[in-house]
């Protein structure tokens, strides 16, 4: 499944659903399309601390709230940029959910500039993420801005 479907999927739920579960529907859509995603969660930023939102993976994780600035998640919501990490295990930011996530992205999504939530993935694979992913969710993340 390549990153058009999955952008086109996507546009259908945001346009079509007026549901509560859009944002599930979207993290279903982007762990089902790609392979290497192999955990896809949505955090909020309320106040100072991020608050997981709807995920979808093999397990749950226990960092279902993390202060802003702490791990890849706090770091990409301080500083509103996208953090891509190759090798979480060289990574002394990382936060350790589970024992097979080798990469890790997190994408910001932003309203006027600050930061409302963001995208983060976790893949088995390493060094899983490159440009591409990194515009798709980019995209995918502007158009959750609404959403959120
Ligand atoms: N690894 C993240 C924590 C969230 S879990 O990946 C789902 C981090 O370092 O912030």
């Amino acid at each position: 499944m390549n990153y058009r479907i999955a952008e086109q999927k996507i546009k259908g739920i945001l346009t079509k659903s007026k549901s509560t579960t859009i944002l599930q529907d979207v993290v279903d859509v982007l762990h089902e399309s790609f392979e290497k995603y192999s955990w896809v969660g949505i955090y909020r930023v309320k106040g100072d601390v991020l608050v997981l939102g709807p995920w979808k993976g093999k397990q749950a994780t226990e960092h279902t709230k993390i202060p802003i600035g702490k791990g890849v998640c706090g770091s990409a919501a301080r500083s509103g940029k996208i953090e891509v990490v190759a090798d979480v295990s060289k990574d002394s930011r990382y936060l350790s959910c589970f024992r097979s996530t080798r990469s890790e992205i997190v994408v910001p999504i932003k309203k006027k500039n600050r930061v409302i939530g963001e995208i983060d993935i976790d893949s088995d694979v390493s060094a899983a993420f490159n440009k591409t992913d990194e515009l798709f969710l980019e995209k995918i993340a502007d158009m959750l801005r609404q959403h959120i």
